[in-house]
């Protein structure tokens, strides 16, 4: 899709649709008075009506004349003024796409990023403007073919500002934006894909394909072979049960200067979740192809990373594996030893995440890190805690935590955190090893990412619980392409230092 930002007056430039946007109060925006005077009094007139109004997310479209500048006016409600912040701003955003969608329009006029959004500037404003169009664009047809039909039809987003210095940001928003878009809808794909096709193996050879015209990436797989050597006692028992071997990728993109200590991102990469012999219960199992969606989110933001040529060393790792019940798997209450040196007795199988992430991010410790951030499906109890609204953030350094949570903020992936406070580490207690892989009843996100401290002792280090956010349930199932906005947005922070 083309994207062009122009200084501008809205009723000199036609297209097939214009959006503008009106509060509460009904006061016309700027935009929308010009064209309400082109228009002689037609938005104020279905304002007056009740046909348009400001209530958040209300839609109405007032078709033109068939020779206009503009066939039809998209009037989207926006709430309060002194309420629309990100998120708001966020809802009306994808309102709208979804109207654009609808009505099959070709090219648009967005007259939204006019409106004044709490904390947030004219490349804010462009940059969420174009993930919302992007995100609503994208449908998932790998393995179904028929729905590659449902074709989009818009080709061209024109953004106006009567502000000429605001081109340039609203250019960078542009620009950021369908990078994160791209990194989304990789995610969203590899997501959404069965646990047939989307096997360890395909996430390695996904990672490898990422290389192509990238001469500032290197990666690297460790086969189990490999991965034994090391000691990775807990990343194997997990791949013990199913005859697709386990994987642990590296992806290392070079974007700065070769004494720079890297951002390393860990992903779990559990490309189907049985719970192995603690198997999990039938319902909604199929979602457990979902539990990948960590490392997918580590490989989108690997991609918006080259496509920005972002100047930092990052580095992407993903520990893959798929949990199985068979005659090889780990039974409750075997013993393995971590790459650390520590032992772990397995209570629960099903508490796998933890065990893979534990060996990848004892082996993260080679690129001497400046902060490793862990990205996991990783706790049922996450989404009891938070809904699916926000991810959860724990972390042993609280500026690592605040500045995910502001990098959240600004992209509308939000995020929260949670205590992890030491008096919970004896959850993990075991008569038979130096830890247990689950805590017991209660707090199981944090005692979760008590056991990953465990192992994260050298360095700064934040995880990121995404089950609640990963992806959606019921008719609208499917990956959301989350947290990719928000890592990206904490890479551009960190190399620019803004
Ligand atoms: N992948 C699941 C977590 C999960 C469950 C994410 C449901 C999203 C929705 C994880 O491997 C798991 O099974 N965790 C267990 C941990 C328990 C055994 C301590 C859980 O949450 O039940
Ligand atoms: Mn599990
Ligand atoms: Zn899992």
């Amino acid at each position: 899709m083309d994207y062009i930002a122009k200084t501008t007056s809205v009723d000199k430039e036609t297209a097939d649709c214009v959006v503008v946007g009106i509060f509460k109060s009904k006061r016309l925006s700027d935009s929308a008075k010009k064209l309400d005077k082109l228009y002689r009094g037609s938005i104020s007139n279905a304002v007056q009506r009740g046909i348009a109004g400001g209530s958040l997310e209300q839609i109405t479209t007032l078709h033109n004349s068939a020779r206009s500048k503009h066939n039809c006016i998209i009037v989207v409600g926006c709430g309060e003024q002194n309420e629309f912040t990100i998120s708001t701003f966020q809802r009306v955003l994808a309102t709208v796409a979804n109207e654009i969608k609808r009505i099959k329009t070709s090219n648009v006029i967005n007259c939204l990023t006019e409106l004044p959004v709490k904390n947030a500037d004219a490349l804010t404003k462009a940059q969420l403007s174009v993930t919302a169009i992007e995100s609503a664009m994208y449908s998932y047809s790998k393995t179904k073919p028929s729905a590659a039909n449902s074709k989009t039809y818009l080709k061209k987003q024109k953004f106006i500002t009567h502000d000429r210095q605001d081109i340039a940001d609203i250019r960078d928003g542009i620009e950021i934006g369908q990078a994160i878009s791209t990194g989304m809808n990789l995610a969203k794909e590899l997501g959404n894909l069965p646990g047939n096709i989307c096997t360890p193996t395909y996430l390695a050879e996904q990672a490898q394909a990422l290389k192509n015209g990238n001469r500032k990436l290197k990666v690297t797989v460790l086969e189990e072979t490999q991965m034994k050597k090391l000691g990775m006692g807990a990343l194997l028992s997990v791949s013990n049960g199913s005859i697709e071997p386990a994987k642990l990728v590296t992806m290392e993109y070079n974007g700065g200067n070769d004494d720079e200590c890297p951002i390393v991102l860990v992903g779990k990469g559990i490309t189907f979740d049985t719970g192995g012999i603690s198997l999990k219960p039938g319902a909604t199992m199929d979602e457990m192809k979902f539990d990948m969606c960590g490392a997918a989110s580590v490989l989108g933001t690997m991609k918006a990373c080259c496509e920005l040529e972002i100047p930092i060393n990052v580095v992407g790792v993903i520990a893959c594996a798929e949990n199985m019940p068979d005659g090889n798997a780990t039974k409750p209450g075997d013993v393995v030893t971590t790459m650390s040196g520590q032992t772990v007795e397995i209570l629960n199988t099903d508490a796998e995440g933890r065990l893979v992430l534990c060996d990848a991010l004892t082996y993260v410790d080679k690129f001497d890190p400046e902060v490793v951030i862990d990205i996991a499906t990783l706790t049922g109890a996450c989404v009891v805690a938070l809904g699916q609204i926000p991810s959860g953030v724990m972390s042993n350094d609280d500026e690592l935590a605040k500045d995910l949570i502001k990098a959240g903020e600004l992209t509308g992936d939000r995020t929260w955190q949670l205590p992890l406070w030491d008096e919970y580490q004896s959850q993990l207690d075991s008569n038979f090893a130096d830890i247990a892989n689950i805590g017991g009843r209660w707090g199981g996100t944090i005692t979760a990412a008590c056991f990953l401290s465990r192992f994260t002792k050298k360095y700064t280090w934040a995880h990121l619980d995404i089950a609640g956010i990963a992806w959606h349930q019921g008719k609208q199932k499917g990956a959301t392409g989350r947290p990719v906005p928000l890592l990206t947005e904490y890479l551009l922070h960190q190399a620019y230092e803004f």
